[in-house]
C-alpha cells in the first residue's frame, strides 16, 4: 500500500527549514519521538495534522502529500514585500505582502516577477484632477489582454480587474508615490514606478 506522505519528504523538509526534531514536534505539538516514528517509516501523521505540519514545513498540503514541492524564490520579497499571482485556470489575482504559498484550483502559483515597462507595454500615467489615470495601449482581445492594473503604495494596494473588450485604462486616487502594476495574459507582470 502506498503511504499518502512520506517520512523522507518529512525529514528532507525539516532539515530544509533547519528544524530539529524537536523543534518541528513543538510547532505541531507533538512529541520528537512522534517526529522520528514518521520519518523512519514507523508510522504516518493523522490526517489532521497534514495541514499544520505543511505550514510548518511552509509547504503546501499538496506538496507535503506528493513530494513535489517548490521553492520560493521571491528575490525582491525582502525589498518590496508586495506580490501578484495569478491563477492560469480561474484567472484569481492574489495580492501578499512577504513569502507565502499560494495554490488556486489544485495548483501551486509561483509569484511574478515584475518587469520594467517595455516598448510592447508602456505605461501612460496621466494626473486628471486627483486621480491618476492609468492607461496602456495594448490588444484588449480573449487571447491577448490586460488583465488588471494596481496601484501599489507602502500602506495599500488598489486592484482593477479588465476584462477583453474593456479599455486597457484605470483610474486611481492619487495616494502619492507608489508602484503601478500591469498584468498582460500572456507577457506577464509589468511595473512602473511613480
Ligand atoms: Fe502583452
Amino acid at each position: 500500500m502506498n503511504n499518502y506522505i512520506t517520512g523522507k519528504i518529512i525529514k528532507e523538509l525539516r532539515e530544509k527549514q533547519g528544524f530539529t526534531q524537536l523543534e518541528l514536534a513543538s510547532i505541531i505539538r507533538v512529541s520528537d519521538k512522534t517526529i522520528s516514528k514518521w520519518e523512519t517509516g514507523k508510522g504516518l501523521p493523522d490526517i489532521t495534522l497534514i495541514e499544520p505540519l505543511s505550514r510548518a514545513l511552509k509547504v503546501s498540503v499538496i506538496e507535503l502529500m506528493s513530494g513535489e514541492y517548490i521553492t520560493n524564490q521571491n528575490k525582491a520579497g525582502n525589498l518590496l514585500k508586495s506580490s501578484f499571482s495569478v491563477c492560469p485556470i480561474c484567472g484569481n489575482v492574489i495580492y501578499s505582502i512577504g513569502e507565502n504559498l499560494i495554490s488556486c484550483c489544485g495548483i501551486n502559483l509561483p509569484i511574478l516577477e515584475a518587469d520594467l515597462e517595455n516598448e510592447k507595454h508602456i505605461i501612460n500615467c496621466e494626473m486628471i484632477e486627483n486621480e491618476y489615470y492609468i492607461s496602456i495601449n495594448h490588444d484588449m482581445t480573449k487571447e491577448h489582454h490586460i488583465s488588471f492594473i494596481a496601484y501599489v503604495t507602502n500602506d495599500r494596494c488598489e486592484i482593477v480587474k479588465l476584462y477583453p473588450e474593456q479599455n486597457a485604462e484605470a483610474r486611481f486616487f492619487n495616494r502619492g508615490k507608489g508602484t503601478i502594476y500591469v498584468y498582460c495574459n500572456k507577457d506577464g507582470l509589468i511595473k512602473k514606478d511613480m
